[in-house]
């Protein structure tokens, strides 16, 4: 009964992703090889709140383990004190990252860690409430704490989301306790800035791609956020 595959459902892009016994089954994307390197690396360094890469099987997809929790299938409100946690799981993820750029001749600098590139809400498994782990890491890459973060504060406090009508003061208080919770060398300014470039590049993605519902949904929290925040 353990090898019984169970989809796994809430996942917004990725088809057939099956629960086998305590572990997940992903077909994996093209950045694979990359994704195995640095699952190890954060497996190596002692970072357990990503899932461990255990292989591959007999099917080519990746073999990871299953993080026992709940996910959330949408954005929404959260609490004050899971922002606090979200951010201080990004913050250790980000750090954890550092080691496995080293410092190759030639490498950027500004390449400071590796971007999850997808941190919303509905890629970190919640336990009791609280976010313990991240998911989905197949748009991993080298890049900046702000990109990150950008993206990261948008999604977590669902700025520009109408239905949740949260006033504009309320979001800009959650974005410096987001902030905060990071770290207080980063500045607000400089994750506001963040926040807008995120936006602009996912309305851009979303013309390129033919998606005009996420370009609309970019554009519009553009707009709010660049009005508000
Ligand atoms: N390692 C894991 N542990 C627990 N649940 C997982 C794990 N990986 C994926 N899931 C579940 O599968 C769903 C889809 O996975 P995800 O990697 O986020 O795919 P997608 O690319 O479709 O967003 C998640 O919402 C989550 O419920
Ligand atoms: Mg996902």
């Amino acid at each position: 009964m353990s090898d019984a595959e169970i989809p796994l459902q809430g996942g917004r892009t990725t088809p057939s992703i099956v629960r086998v016994g305590q572990t997940v089954r992903r077909p994996p994307r093209l950045t694979a090889e990359f994704v195995h390197v640095l699952l190890e690396h954060l497996a190596a360094v002692g970072f357990d709140g990503a899932p461990r890469f255990l292989g591959t099987d007999d099917n080519g997809r990746d073999i990871l383990s299953y993080i026992e929790g709940e996910v959330p299938a949408e954005l929404g409100w959260h609490k004050d004190e899971v922002l606090v946690a979200a951010a201080q799981l990004i913050r250790e993820f980000h750090d954890a990252t550092v080691g496995l750029l080293g410092h190759q001749a030639g490498a950027p600098r500004r390449l400071e860690i590796v971007c999850h590139n997808d941190l919303s809400p509905c890629n970190f498994v919640f336990r009791v409430g609280i976010p313990i782990a991240l998911i989905d890491f197949d748009t991993a890459a080298p890049g900046t704490r702000l990109m990150d973060l950008g993206y990261a504060a948008w999604l977590w406090l669902d700025l520009g989301d109408s239905d949740i009508g949260i006033a504009p003061e309320e979001q800009r208080r959650r974005l410096r306790l987001f902030v905060a919770a990071y770290g207080d060398e980063i500045s607000v300014s400089s994750v506001k800035e963040a926040i807008v470039y995120r936006q602009e590049l996912l309305t851009a993605e979303g013309d390129y791609t033919d998606r005009p519902a996420m370009a609309q949904w970019a554009r519009h929290c553009r707009s709010w956020t660049l009005k508000n925040l």
